[in-house]
């Protein structure tokens, strides 16, 4: 079977750096050598966002963004997952083969629901079922992710495994994650042990894809340092700046170890500036072209409805067939 390339990202409000280092600055690469399909998540979303002008925004907000970082509508497939059905009824035949301790292993799950876990939605705890099925609604073969859906990615994997067995077929091929890029784990600016995330209640944490030049600058100037001599990567001891570090490999596309050698006796300050004005090189043109785009929702909504409709072409049949190979009536 030919490669396809599926990957999603979440409506929710405030794209950041890892995003982009992390996924979507692959995705743009991947257009090069691959089918890509790319999905908005709002299903996914949905376990979170409770609010419906919300998440309108929030979706056409994160279509901006990907636009603006160079997913071209014309040769990848940019789509809203709930427009396509093939992915909740996926998910379903898959939820009657996926037992509850895989689903119980799940960290992001435990982050997620911290301590009232009675308390946390049903689909917040079926939630890596319903990315499988993204993923094999259309029988994708490369998934580039960051490093926190690893094992998001190989339960989707143990579900492909587990239908194929169940149903004495060779149906689905088990997906492969590519985790590419010096930076596949961006941490917070505030604290270098956490992930940078869009939860994180300070904003000082994360750099959004939508700050201009002044706010990219001043969040790197506060970032979180240390007062050792120099800037060398050892995220045990030296978190945050083996974190400003990586951020600055991957922004500049060198490798880490080149670019350690060359600031393993720079002050902090002036390495900051450096990164600064880097991340506004790279990071403004971004925010600039996403506040183009996003002025014309209609120019948004055209390409998102035409990309479902060729999600769907693809996700149909599929669906199809695997409802024949489970013994669904299809008089
Ligand atoms: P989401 O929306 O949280 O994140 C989108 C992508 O960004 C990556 N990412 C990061 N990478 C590096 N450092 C970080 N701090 C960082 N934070 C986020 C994520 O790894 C992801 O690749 N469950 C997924 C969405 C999803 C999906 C799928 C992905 C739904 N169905 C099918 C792949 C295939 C999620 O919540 O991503």
């Amino acid at each position: 079977m030919a490669d396809r390339v599926f990957s999603g990202i979440q409506p929710t409000s405030g794209i950041h750096l890892g995003n982009y280092l992390g996924a979507i600055r692959n995705w743009v690469t991947m257009q090069e050598s691959y089918d890509c399909i790319y999905c908005i998540v709002d299903l996914h979303a949905l376990t979170v966002v409770h609010d419906a002008r919300e998440m309108l925004s929030n979706t056409r907000e994160v279509a901006a963004a990907l636009l603006a970082s160079g997913i071209d509508p014309k040769r990848s497939v940019l789509f809203v997952q709930s427009n396509v059905a093939a992915h909740t009824q996926l998910a379903w035949i898959f939820n009657c083969i996926t037992p509850m301790g895989w689903l119980n292993k799940m960290t992001q799950f435990k982050e997620k629901a911290g301590k009232d876990r009675e308390g946390a939605v049903t689909g917040l705890f079926d939630y890596p079922v319903l990315m499988a099925a993204d993923i094999l609604a259309y029988r994708a073969t490369h998934v580039p992710v960051g490093d926190d859906q690893k094992q998001h990615l190989e339960l989707a994997r143990n579900i492909a495994g587990m239908f194929n067995r169940k149903f004495a077929v060779d149906y689905f091929t088990l997906p492969e994650p590519m985790i590419l890029g010096e930076a596949t784990r961006v941490m917070s600016l505030r604290d270098g042990t956490k992930k940078m995330s869009k939860s994180d209640p300070s904003e000082q944490s994360r750099l959004n894809l939508v700050d201009d030049a002044d706010t990219i600058a001043q969040k790197i100037r506060r970032a979180k340092s240390d007062s050792l001599p120099g800037v060398t990567y050892d995220p045990a001891s030296r978190p945050e700046a083996s974190n400003l570090l990586t951020i600055y490999a991957a922004l500049s596309n060198r490798p880490r170890a080149e670019v350690e050698v060359e600031l393993e006796s720079s002050p902090f300050s002036d390495f900051k500036s450096r990164l600064a004005d880097l991340a506004v090189a790279k990071l403004s043109p971004i925010a600039a072209e996403m506040r183009r785009i996003s002025a014309d929702p209609g120019y948004i909504d055209q390409i998102l409805r035409e990309g479902a409709e060729r999600a769907d072409a693809i996700a149909a049949p599929i669906l199809r067939e695997v409802e024949g190979l489970v013994g669904f009536l299809r008089p």
